[in-house]
């Protein structure tokens, strides 16, 4: 790679690979994430790695101990002078604090992106340019790419203003997609709450296999989202495969709202119907019980240990009952796979997304119910356990 020549594209992979890297197991916040960071090797991180810090200090002769510290944070251009050093550098730290005034300078595009990408850096946040664009670009109404295109825009007041209280809800490990009230999935744009669980790349392998399922079949299906959150996958099945007619349904009315709002985002309020209970209860009480061609499901699958570990961006924010699922992550699968054979049809799939060593549990509950064949187990891009596949016999 010619550290000369790099472009946004390589900036977006150098975070997904760094998160990758670092955090082999997490779940890396772009949707691309995984095109990114396998088209990214260690060679070309260490090279934008190098470049960005060359960008900030291009005197690489000097010793660390004759650089000024705004210029190794990467806040001060080398050459100014020590007035505008002490002055910029007062405000790059006042930006985050009470006595902020953005009066005081010129904001562009440019400075704000390379500053509270530091910002990020130094509190550990997850994919920190990345996660620096969408806030900005949140702010400004811009797209991702045109920061790029408008680098010396200056950036307006009243939107410094809502950006700092932003930057600092984030540096306090607040989900970005909470933040701004979206996130993108299977190249949707979905509103989200704290309410609901944000959606994760990995859950497009789910979306994926569904619709590969469904158009093998090609005619009109019923199919049930069990524990649809956000409506993720609903909306996306819904909007690949014009045949579906779709039942999801959540015991959290809190996140049915989202996800009734996402329907009607996207105008499929007479293809998706909303039910709101404890997994196949609201269906069984129906007057006529539908049996389905394919059932889906991302389940709370994290155990009891898992649990503790998780990272506070998620433990502190994303709703427990969409995580937690007992002492080894399988109460709710255990539950599914119980009651499920009773609402498929013959032939019919069943498709759960598992946590990253669940494949051969859930496979093992699966040849116990007994009425299951074909039954599958897929990794995701990360190597984990994360599809498992069944038909009903
Ligand atoms: C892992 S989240 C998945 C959300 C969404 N489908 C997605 O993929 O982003 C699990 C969802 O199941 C719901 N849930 C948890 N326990 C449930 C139960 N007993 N019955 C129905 N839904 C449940 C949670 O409220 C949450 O929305």
């Amino acid at each position: 790679m010619n550290v000369n020549s790099l472009i946004t594209k390589d900036y977006i992979k150098y975070d997904d690979f760094a998160v990758r890297k670092n955090k082999p197991n997490s779940k890396p916040i772009s949707s691309k994430a995984k095109m990114n960071a396998n088209a990214f090797s260690q060679k070309d991180y260490e090279n934008v790695r190098l470049h960005r810090r060359r960008e900030n200090k291009p005197n690489q002769t000097r010793s660390k101990a004759e650089i000024p510290t705004g210029e190794l944070l990467g806040i001060l251009k080398p050459g100014t002078n020590q007035t505008q050093r002490l002055s910029e550098f007062f405000l790059f730290f006042t930006f985050l604090g009470a006595s902020y005034n953005p009066a005081m300078q010129n904001w562009t595009i440019q400075k704000l992106l390379n500053w509270i990408t530091e910002y990020f850096t130094e509190r550990g946040i997850d994919s920190p340019r990345l996660n620096a664009e969408l806030l900005l670009s949140h702010v400004v109404g811009l797209k991702r790419i045109e920061l790029y295109t408008q680098f010396e825009k200056i950036v307006a007041k009243e939107q410094l203003d809502r950006l700092h209280d932003l930057v600092k809800r984030a540096g306090q490990h607040e989900p970005i997609a909470y933040i701004i009230g979206r996130t993108e999935f299977y190249s949707l744009q979905l509103y989200v709450t704290p309410d609901c669980m944000i959606p994760r790349p990995e859950t497009e392998l789910l979306v994926e296999r569904a619709i590969e399922f469904l158009r093998k079949r090609s005619s009109r299906h019923f199919v049930c989202d069990l524990g649809t959150g956000s409506g993720c996958i609903a909306i996306a099945i819904a909007r690949n495969y014009p045949d579906a007619d779709i039942t999801a349904t959540d015991i959290s009315e809190a996140a049915l709202k989202i996800a009734a709002k996402n329907i009607e985002k996207y105008q499929l309020g007479d293809r998706i119907r909303l039910l709101c209970g404890d997994l196949f209860d609201p269906i069984m009480s129906q007057p006529d019980v539908d049996e389905f061609d394919l059932i889906v499901c991302n389940p709370p699958y994290v155990s009891a240990v898992e649990f503790e570990k998780l990272d506070k961006t998620i433990k502190d924010y994303e709703p427990k009952l969409a995580l937690y699922a007992g002492e080894d992550g399988l109460d709710i699968c255990r539950r599914i796979v119980k009651k499920v054979d009773q609402l498929l049809k013959s032939d019919a799939a069943l498709m759960l997304e598992v946590g990253y060593n669940q494949g051969q549990a859930v496979r093992e509950l699966l040849e116990q119910a007994k009425c299951f064949s074909e039954i599958t187990i897929e990794k995701d891009f990360s190597n984990n356990d994360r599809v498992v596949t069944a038909r009903k016999i």
